[in-house]
This record gives C-alpha cells, sequence and structure tokens, in this order.
C-alpha cells in the first residue's frame, strides 16, 4: 500500500513510518520539522518539509496514495493554554485542509490520531469511547474537532476515517523539550542523573501510559481493518499507574536515588485515566503487549538523550 503520514519526523510517526517502509509498503511523509527529526526516519521514508496547512502541496503528494495517517500536531498541553489560536490553526485547520485535499484527491482512507486527552474527568473508569467528552484545555478541544471534523467530512464525501484517541504514549525518541517535557523521558532523565524528580499534584493521579510498539501496532490494524469505517477507538494499555509509582518504578530501574518532591499546588491534570480496550480488541483485534515495566527500561536502555551527561 501506498501511505501518506502528517507529522512523519515526529515521535509516533517515525515509528510508524518505519515499520511500514520495513513492512513493504510506500511511505511519503509530510512534516514542518517544528519539533520532528528527519534523522529519525530510515532513508525508504520520503519526507517533504511542509505544513499540513498547505493544500496544493498536499494535493501533490496525495497522488495515488492509500491510506493517510494524521500525525501532525501540536501537542503540548501547557503550551495550548497560552497560545490556543495555534493550536487551532495547526491542529483543527491542518484537519480540515487535509481532509478537503483528501477529498480532492479521492483518498480511501485517513486515520487521525486523537488522544484520551479529550475525556479529561470520567466518573467512570476505565473509560469507555462513549463517555461524554470533557476536554480540559485548548489541545484536548483542538483534538476533540479535529475528530468531529474528520468524521464529518469523511462521511459528506465517502472517505473512510477511523479516529484513535491514543493515551500516554511512551518509549525512544519522544520528544524532550527544556519546558513541559512528557512524564517518562522527563523522570527517567532525571533519575538517571540522581537529580530532584517533581511531580505535579500529589501524585495519586493515574494513566495509562502505552508503548510506542503497541502504538504502532494498533495504528496499523487500523488502515486496514474491516468495519471500522467512522469509529473512535482507545489505544491504551488497559492498564492505570499513578504518577507517584510511575516513579518508583523509574528510580528502581535507573538503580539511582533521585528526590521525588510533590508539588500539590500545581494541577496535576485529570485524577484518574485507564482506556477501557473491548472496541478496540473487537475492531482492530488489539492486545498492547509491552508491559510497563519492560517498556520503561528499553526506553532508559536505548534512548541516548535521556543518558545524555
Ligand atoms: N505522544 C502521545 O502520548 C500522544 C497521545 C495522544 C495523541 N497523540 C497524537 O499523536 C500525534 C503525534 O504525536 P507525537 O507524540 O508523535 O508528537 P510529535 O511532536 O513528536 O509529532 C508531531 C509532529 O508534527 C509536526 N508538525 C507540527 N506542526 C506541523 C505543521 N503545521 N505541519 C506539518 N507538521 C507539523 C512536528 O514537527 C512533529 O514532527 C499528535 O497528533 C498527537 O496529538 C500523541
Amino acid at each position: 500500500m501506498k501511505f501518506l503520514i502528517t507529522g512523519a519526523a515526529g515521535f509516533i510517526g517515525s515509528a510508524l513510518a518505519n515499520m511500514l517502509v520495513k513492512g513493504g509498503h510506500a511511505v511519503i511523509g509530510i512534516d514542518d520539522l517544528s519539533t520532528g527529526k528527519a534523522d529519525t526516519l530510515s532513508k525508504e521514508v520520503v519526507l517533504h518539509q511542509g505544513d499540513v496547512n498547505d493544500r496544493k502541496l498536499l494535493w501533490s503528494l496525495l497522488q495515488d496514495v492509500d491510506c493517510v495517517y494524521h500525525l501532525a500536531a501540536k501537542v503540548v498541553v501547557p503550551d495550548s493554554i497560552l497560545y490556543p489560536r495555534e493550536y487551532n490553526t495547526v491542529n483543527v485547520g491542518g484537519t480540515v485542509t487535509l481532509m478537503e485535499a483528501m477529498r480532492d484527491m479521492r483518498v480511501k482512507r485517513v486515520v487521525l490520531a486523537s488522544s484520551g486527552a479529550i475525556y479529561g474527568n470520567q466518573p467512570q473508569q476505565p473509560v469507555k469511547e462513549t463517555a461524554v467528552p470533557n476536554p480540559r484545555s485548548p489541545y484536548a478541544v483542538s483534538k476533540l474537532a479535529a475528530e468531529y471534523y474528520t468524521h464529518s467530512i469523511g462521511s459528506l464525501w465517502g472517505i473512510e476515517t477511523v479516529c484513535l484517541r491514543i493515551f500516554n504514549a511512551y518509549g525512544p525518541n519522544q520528544q524532550l523539550p527544556g519546558t513541559h517535557p512528557p512524564v517518562i523521558p522527563y523522570f527517567l532523565r532525571q533519575a538517571h542523573q540522581n537529580a530532584t524528580i517533581v511531580i505535579h499534584g500529589d501524585g495519586n493521579q493515574t494513566r495509562d501510559y502505552i508503548f510506542i510498539d503497541d502504538v504502532v501496532e494498533g495504528l496499523i490494524s487500523a488502515s486496514s481493518a474491516k468495519e471500522v469505517d467512522r469509529q473512535t477507538i482507545n489505544l491504551g494499555s488497559g492498564r492505570e499507574t499513578s504518577v507517584r509509582n510511575l516513579a518508583r518504578l523509574i528510580i528502581e530501574i535507573s538503580g539511582k536515588q533521585p528526590e521525588i518532591i510533590t508539588n500539590v499546588r500545581n494541577d496535576g491534570g485529570p485524577t484518574r485515566m485507564m482506556a477501557d480496550l473491548t472496541l478496540a480488541r473487537e475492531k482492530l483485534n488489539f492486545h498492547p503487549r509491552t508491559p510497563l515495566e519492560i517498556g520503561l527500561e528499553i526506553t532508559y536502555e536505548t534512548d541516548p538523550r535521556i543518558r545524555a551527561v
């Protein structure tokens, strides 16, 4: 098959692109390289540097493409609180531009990387796709709007659409910015350096951490699975871990003794997050295989940035 991946040079995009070319598929990528790194991609992936809002570029790249993976997005939740307009332009506007271009080029299917963040606080855990969304940030709103645009434009123009609500993905090559880094690479790096680990909130909030290989497997199933048109499906590990226990696990793996500080005045986000995987099992035959302990160890051992310094 021939795939176009938006955000191909990012954490999830590059892992997906590399796995698809390994499987013998043709893969074209588009990425503005705002956070993505071209050198994470294998040579067989044809990467175009450009903006997902550039319709003409999309037209040229969508020739004969069977399936699009839409991953390009701005992804830092606290940034979205400061710059909601940018998040709307890229995450929502970019999705609409892409759907329009796909309509024009008659692409068969699109798989959108949505987010578990759209759920916010939910009384029922594990959370099912039927829960009423409760987005707490412009980022979460932008992903929810992207889902609606994807499904609605898709149904109007006969494009098959699948939205996957990915929970907390982690693994080697995850972005590690200086401010607001994702929790796992941040904890791993701090632990390795014996530096203080700061937990936002009381640390009892839980998250569903899913290893990158499992995310890629779910994404790949979504491109060819039958009876997934117009579906919105959770992609998580199905296990919940408190942030405090995550820190303990990471310290154990590192063999170091960093100090843990809990900053209870900072918002720790939703109280609980755990994906219900019933629909993912049924529609995608999705069975996450990497336990958190193993995924953390792989990340610690193989991501050179964590051991830098
Ligand atoms: N990592 C997670 O835990 C997680 C969880 C839920 C959903 N997601 C979704 O998965 C997707 C990929 O996330 P990620 O973690 O790999 O983040 P990432 O930042 O590594 O990847 C996003 C990529 O999009 C590119 N990009 C940003 N703006 C662009 C634009 N205007 N035009 C073209 N490219 C642009 C960036 O350069 C980057 O390479 C995102 O849509 C994100 O919302 C991720």
